[in-house]
């Protein structure tokens, strides 16, 4: 069996790679994984190290937008999931093309590449992002889209490619669309791990706007979890939510990040709100869970627990990773 995982050396795509190869994902044992990442400011080939040395591992370097490349690489391939992406919304807010370029175009490349060589699924990574923002209730997987920033429109043109590609040419394609994820590795941009490793230096963090946003956290495992029960058993053509069940506020989710941390609010700055803000995220998880039997296994507290000592544990990973997100952002 052969997958190939594109932007396998991020934050998630390196997880789901990191399970596959380590054995937690028994249908796919043994498989051939093909990693296709451009290694932009957010790819980090260590994020693969605890698995570099695995002959079931294959890496390139190189961009989902380039069709040779792609097409080369997904001949023979039984499984794509397509991880890569330009992922920061404030990125997206200060220099959107090459969002547009990589999750628009990228992905379509992609789907043509796939349906070309005949590949047996394709797993398409979106977000709930794409849903908007919704002040009470939670979003189904047929709820319109209403993207509010450039990085969720590009993924919301996304999912309407991989969409006309089941619709058009019956590809067998299924669309996740998530909730935010937390965990290790994640680079320290997001919220949770650049206030954790801020607070660890004794650095104040930045809360935008009044803090009352609300984000469903889920843990990296158990989006990787749901993802894996889409790879082998999600319906072709049908749209899968993946949520984590904790909603807070980001007021709320500072003072746990606070207390784990030993700080306290003196270290929190109300900085200049995102423009655009999105309020609330909420995903409905009724049909993963009734279809495939998804659930998340891991509770915030615990997750936050060892996603907190995991980054006290690696300052050698984060420490150079926040000097090039300065850099490039500058
Ligand atoms: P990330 O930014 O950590 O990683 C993205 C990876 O894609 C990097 O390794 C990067 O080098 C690679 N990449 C970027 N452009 C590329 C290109 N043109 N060609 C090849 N590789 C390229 O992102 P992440 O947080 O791991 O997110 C992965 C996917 O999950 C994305 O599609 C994102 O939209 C989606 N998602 C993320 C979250 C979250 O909370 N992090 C939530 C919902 C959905
Ligand atoms: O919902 C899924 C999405 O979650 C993914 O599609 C995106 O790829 C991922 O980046 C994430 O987007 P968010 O914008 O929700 O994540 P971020 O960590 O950037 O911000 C989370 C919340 O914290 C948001 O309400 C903005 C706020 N925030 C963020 C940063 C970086 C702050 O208050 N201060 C900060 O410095």
């Amino acid at each position: 069996m052969r997958i190939l995982v594109t932007g396998g050396a991020g934050f998630i795509g390196s997880n789901y790679v990191r399970k596959v190869i380590g054995g937690s994902y028994p249908a796919f044992a043994g498989a051939d994984v093909v990693v296709l990442d451009k290694l932009t400011y957010a790819g980090n080939q260590e994020n693969l190290a605890p698995v570099a040395d695995s002959p079931q591992l294959s890496f390139v370097q190189g961009d989902i937008s380039d069709a040779e490349l792609v097409s080369t690489l997904m001949a023979g391939t039984d499984t794509v999931v397509h991880f890569a992406a330009e992922s920061h919304v404030d990125r997206s807010i200060l220099a959107s093309t090459d969002f547009v370029r990589t999750n628009v175009l990228g992905t379509q490349v992609l789907l043509q590449a796939a349906l070309d060589a005949g590949v047996g699924k394709f797993v398409h990574i979106s977000t709930d992002e794409v849903y908007g923002s919704i002040e009470r209730g939670s979003w189904t997987e047929d709820h319109v889209l209403e993207p509010n920033s450039p990085y969720s429109a590009a993924k919301a043109g996304s999912d309407l490619l991989a969409r006309s590609y089941y619709r058009t040419h019956g590809l067998p394609v299924c669309v996740t669309r998530c909730s935010n994820n937390y965990g290790p590795y994640h680079f320290p941009e997001k919220v949770i791990p650049l206030f954790i490793t801020n607070l660890i230096d004794g650095k104040p963090v930045p809360l935008y706007g009044d803090g009352q946003n609300v984000r469903d956290w889920l843990h990296v495992d158990d989006h990787c979890r749901g993802i894996q029960l889409v790879a082998e058993a999600g319906r072709p053509g049908e749209i899968y939510n993946i949520g984590g069940g904790t909603e807070l506020t980001n007021r709320e989710l500072t003072e746990k990040l606070l207390a784990a941390t030993g700080r306290d609010w003196s270290f929190v700055r109300p900085v200049t709100d995102r423009k655009g803000h999105d309020r609330r995220y909420s995903v409905d998880i009724t049909k993963i869970s009734a279809e495939l039997g998804y659930q998340a296994q891991i509770s915030f507290e615990q997750g936050l627990a060892d996603t907190v000592r995991w980054y006290t544990e690696n300052r050698a990973w984060w420490e150079p990773l926040k000097q090039r997100a300065a850099l490039t952002v500058a």
